[in-house]
């Protein structure tokens, strides 16, 4: 069998991984979440959930892949729990559920590029009716994921390790030169302050259940993504500290984006800061209808926006695709160069729906319906989001923690940790680690999944 590949150094293996967690969810999510969360008290809990209970996880799916050099359903089946491999299973389909509508959006923001250029900044009306042009749209997104594809045929240090090297050093620069931009307008500082001067006031159950998720989804966990980048780690690197870096380098650039956008909604708003909980429209409506008042500079801002946007995105839906990719080169013994296109290829079928339900298709758009606070969702995309998102990835997560603790057991997780990092036994992040995965974990992921099911389909709030 021909070798599986891996990543050429540390710096790679870090720059995709944190190339995989920084994506629309940071960009796109993060601070509507933020600005429908109240500002910054959301960003605290955030935070918390960040370090507390995420990166245990990810330093655990990272240790289940480079020990078993396998995709999460082989992995299990290696350490020799076969019976568990549906976690793996559960986490592919989560895989191609998620990859199929954040293909659409991409393929939106694509798309908005050319938009920008053109100076078209009709926002909501303009956004409304360039969804509807399915063809177009389609076009885009179809163009999106043969990016995609191209990137991971070309394997993971030729082609996911080098555009991750690439792109993301160029995104933080641009973001910083957005960051900056924005701080010069009119009214930027009230933007800031309600960034980052927490009110606790405006924290209940609500916001706190969407920190966590926002941070799950952010970070790529849940699903075995970085078991599978962790499976093509050497066995030299320090998983601990990598997880450390991908998490801070992933919270810094959410953290970015939002000091990019609430300056442009402090000048928007002259201060009041309405509009800031503008929801999912936020980066397709009301930031093209901000740069539309910026004069002449407008569409380049415009451009420059939704140009890092798709380098965020790439590298996202890249980690995406990679997952059944491997899933399908270790299992299915199909060479990568086929596996990639035939896998791209159907994910694209799955996301037409998603494509269809902003108006074009009646049923797609008002057939499936989830609830949310203060409503409920009803077009295919959402619902999709929701079966993936909310409900997979928590499930997966506390699956994969009880796994590794109680299953594969806490020693043989810590024996995987150490490798690389002589000092880890007996410290205090093994210490904490070892707590989050058996303990807070598996218990915080599953209340929320069981809540989550609840609540999204059935309307039913325990809380
Ligand atoms: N983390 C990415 C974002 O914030 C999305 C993503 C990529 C993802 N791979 C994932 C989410 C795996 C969950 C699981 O946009």
């Amino acid at each position: 069998m021909a070798p599986r590949g891996g990543f050429s150094s540390r710096i790679g293996f870090i720059a995709a991984a944190a190339g995989s967690a920084v994506g629309l969810g940071n960009i796109w999510g993060f601070p509507f979440e933020v600005g429908e969360g109240g500002g910054a008290a959301f960003v605290v809990i955030y935070l918390m959930f960040c370090f507390i209970l995420c990166f245990p996880v990810m330093a655990t799916e990272i240790a289940i892949g480079r020990k078993t050099q396998k995709n999460p359903v082989g992995a299990f089946t290696a350490l020799g729990y076969k019976n568990w491999n549906w976690v793996g299973k559960l986490g592919i389909l989560a895989g191609i559920l998620i990859l199929s509508f954040y293909n659409v959006i991409a393929g939106w923001a694509f798309g908005y590029i050319f938009e920008m250029a053109a100076g078209h900044f009709g926002g909501g009306e303009q956004f409304g009716a360039y969804t509807l042009k399915i063809f177009k749209v389609g076009g885009y997104g179809l163009a999106f994921m043969a990016t995609t594809a191209l990137v991971v045929s070309r394997g993971i240090s030729g082609g996911i390790e080098k555009a991750a090297k690439m792109l993301m050093p160029t995104l933080v620069v641009m973001m910083l030169g957005m960051v900056i931009y924005s701080l010069t307008l009119p009214n930027a500082m009230d933007g800031i302050r309600f960034y980052l001067v927490p009110d606790f006031s405006k924290i209940n159950a609500g916001v706190v259940y969407n920190a966590m998720g926002q941070a799950f989804f952010s970070l790529s966990l849940g699903m075995g993504a970085l078991i599978t980048y962790g499976s093509y780690v050497n066995k030299k690197e320090n998983i601990v500290s990598a997880a450390a870096l991908i998490t801070l380098a992933d919270v810094g650039i959410a953290v970015i984006a939002g000091l990019m956008i609430f300056p442009l909604i402090g000048f928007m708003s002259g201060g009041t800061m309405e509009g800031a909980a503008g929801g999912p429209g936020l980066i397709f409506v009301t930031l093209p209808t901000i740069f539309g008042t910026l004069g002449s500079i407008g569409p380049l801002v415009g451009t420059l926006f939704f140009v890092l946007l798709c380098f965020a995105a790439l590298t996202s839906t890249v980690s995406l695709l990679e997952v059944p990719v491997a899933y399908a080169v270790d299992e299915l013994k199909i060479r990568r160069s086929r596996a990639v296109w035939i896998v791209a290829g159907i994910i694209f079928v799955i996301g037409i729906p998603s494509l269809l339900g902003f108006g074009y298709s009646d049923f797609f758009s008002t057939a499936f319906t989830t609830y949310k606070e203060g409503g409920t969702d009803t077009d295919f995309l959402s619902f999709i989001a929701s079966v993936a998102n909310d409900s997979i990835l928590p499930l997966g997560g506390c699956m994969i923690a009880f796994f590794a603790a109680h299953v594969w057991k806490k020693h043989n997780l810590d024996d995987e940790l150490a490798e690389g990092s002589p000092n880890y036994k007996g410290s205090f992040v093994q210490k904490y680690l070892n707590f989050a995965i058996s303990y807070l974990a598996p218990f915080v992921l599953g209340v929320v999944f069981v809540l989550t099911v609840l609540f999204k389909f059935f309307g039913i709030s325990l809380f």
